[in-house]
């Protein structure tokens, strides 16, 4: 932790030169060694000052690769994750007046279950909510595979939500139109900044995007080595031929993944635990093109909510408590 690369190394040598030229009695070594515990103690001090104890098992910052929340059991996940978009929530509201969340589907939704009971359900201001899906498949609404389904089973049909403010998609076009027709929708209420805007790309900046992630590493409907990783104009585009049944679905894009002001990734089973490693921990070039990975908010936060056994395979040296 303390030991300086070559550069700091030089400049330690010049700032101790400097003292040598001063006929300044204090060996250039000796001063050395003081400024080194000097910075350590800063670093020790500023370390032991912004960490909170929480409940979980473990959590930390790595990296770049934003903040792991690692949990013993669902329940325990379940619970941080419902306060942690309740607080999102309310300082969303307080500031912008609206909380524009955009959910995807799969365990998600189950993992969400908390935020339907005590206290989340009479304390988070549903009225001010506007829900989006990350990606939705182009099926019925009434259809087992719709994630809009899904996230209205499970949550949106048990919150006083405004029915109004749930941006689903429309269900009889095709994937093309559907697309087209939900960036054209998140780009009206973009001027209305129900949505707000990045500074830097013009992009959507939701305040939350959830999502989860397959044990192949894709998130969304952003699959390995498929050419809509690069998309960098579209907002929101399709794909006809997904390797997860069922074929076509629309599909956020990275850059408006990767504009929002919180990105929370999601990831349980030991099922995942591979993957986890490999769109977290520094594991080589094969990882680098893992959609999973290639979520790296610009401005935003990224936090992952782990359970144990989807974090079993990390690193554990890689990122500090
Ligand atoms: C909130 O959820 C609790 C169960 O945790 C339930 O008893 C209560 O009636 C719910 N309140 C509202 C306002 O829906
Ligand atoms: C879906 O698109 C069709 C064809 O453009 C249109 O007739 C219909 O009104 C749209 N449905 C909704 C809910 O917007
Ligand atoms: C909207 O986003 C911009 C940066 O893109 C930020 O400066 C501004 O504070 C945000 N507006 C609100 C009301 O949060």
């Amino acid at each position: 932790m303390c030991n300086g690369n070559r550069g700091e190394d030089l400049a330690f040598e010049r700032f101790s030169l400097l003292f040598i030229y001063k006929r300044d009695r204090i060996s250039s070594v000796s001063l050395s060694i003081f400024i080194r515990l000097l910075l350590c103690l800063c670093f020790v001090t500023i370390i032991g000052c912004t960490w909170k104890p929480r409940r979980m098992a473990h959590s930390g910052v790595h990296k770049d690769r934003g903040e792991l929340r690692i949990h013993e059991n669902l329940d325990e996940l379940g619970t941080d994750l419902a306060e942690y978009i309740a607080e999102l929530s309310e300082a969303s509201v307080k500031e912008r007046g609206v909380f524009a969340i955009a959910i995807s589907g799969g365990s998600l939704i189950g993992l969400m279950g908390k935020l339907c009971e005590a206290p989340y359900n009479k304390t988070v201001d549903w009225a001010k909510w506007y829900i989006f899906w990350a990606d939705e498949r182009v099926v019925a609404k009434t259809h087992a595979d719709s994630n809009y389904k899904l996230a209205k089973d499970g949550l949106l049909s048990k919150v006083p939500v405004v029915p109004s403010h749930v941006n689903s998609i429309n269900d009889s076009v095709s994937a093309e139109e559907a697309a087209d027709d939900y960036e054209f929708h998140v780009r009206q209420l973009v001027k209305t900044r129900t949505i707000n805007v990045s500074d830097i790309s013009d992009c959507p900046k939701f305040d939350l995007i959830l999502l989860g992630m397959g044990s192949d590493g894709h998130v969304a409907s952003l699959f390995p080595n498929h050419p809509v990783l690069d998309e960098k104009d579209e907002w929101v585009t399709f794909i006809t031929d997904s390797p997860k049944s069922p074929p076509e679905r629309i599909t956020f894009t990275l850059p408006v993944i990767n504009s929002a002001s919180n990105v929370v990734v999601v990831v349980t089973g030991e099922s995942k635990a591979e993957a986890v490693h490999l769109a977290i921990d520094d594991a080589g070039a094969d990882c680098l093109s893992l959609p999973a990975r290639l979520v790296q908010p610009t401005k935003g936060k990224l936090a992952w909510f782990l359970d144990k056994l989807a974090a079993s395979k990390l690193d554990g040296s890689q990122f500090s408590e």
